[in-house]
């Protein structure tokens, strides 16, 4: 069963620069982005990981964040003007049970869904439409807080990815949390 959803206060703070010292998102997510990606990251809230990964991708890459919450996405819009990067961000409205990214099928590099997914109400449904947005080899980065999700529940959520074709390749170490690196398969 889906957990609450992250509330607004909530945003606030996991939207802190303090939080950097736990998990930093150069170190965290560097390894996987090169400029000129684009960036699926569903759940952004106000965008702890969106700015970074929009620095990252540099001035030919884009993250397409979409959250549910407008509020969330409002906060995020306004962070990413302060930062000069509001370009390479495309910040998207959507119910809960669906991305509604029909328009990426097959485009996207990276999914980096970071502490959202035990906030879905399907895993099944996520990863199917987070595997037909991945170019084939793309890569998911799944992170849960290891305070929401149990091992067995994570194990659960690599098993449901796995039926929507996005195989485990190796662990992802991310303070507090249960991390994986998971591959689409080449058609
Ligand atoms: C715990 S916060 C994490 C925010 C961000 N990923 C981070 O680590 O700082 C979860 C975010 O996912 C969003 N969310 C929850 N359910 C969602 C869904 N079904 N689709 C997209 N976003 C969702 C929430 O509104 C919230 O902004």
């Amino acid at each position: 069963m889906a957990d609450q959803v992250c509330p607004l206060w909530m945003g606030y703070l996991l939207a802190s620069p303090i939080r950097r010292w736990m998990q930093n998102p150069d170190t965290l997510l560097g390894p996987y982005i090169e400029p000129g990606m684009t960036i699926l990251e569903p759940g952004p809230g106000m965008g702890f990981f969106t700015l970074p990964m929009a620095r990252l991708a540099g001035s030919t890459g884009r993250v397409v964040a979409v959250d549910i919450q407008a509020k969330m996405l409002d906060k995020l819009r306004s962070r990413a003007a302060k930062a000069g990067l509001l370009s390479r961000v495309d910040a998207r409205l959507a119910p809960p049970h669906s991305l509604g990214v029909g328009d990426l099928a097959g485009q996207v590099d990276l999914v980096a869904a970071l502490a959202v997914v035990h906030e879905m109400p399907s895993c099944e449904d996520f990863f199917r439409e987070a595997a037909a947005a991945l170019k084939p080899e793309g890569t998911l980065l799944l992170v849960e807080p290891a305070g929401h999700v149990n091992a067995a529940r994570f194990a659960r959520e690599i098993e449901l990815a796995r039926r929507a074709g996005l195989h485990k390749t190796q662990s992802l170490a991310v303070r507090r949390c249960l991390g994986a690196v998971l591959t689409k398969k080449a058609a």
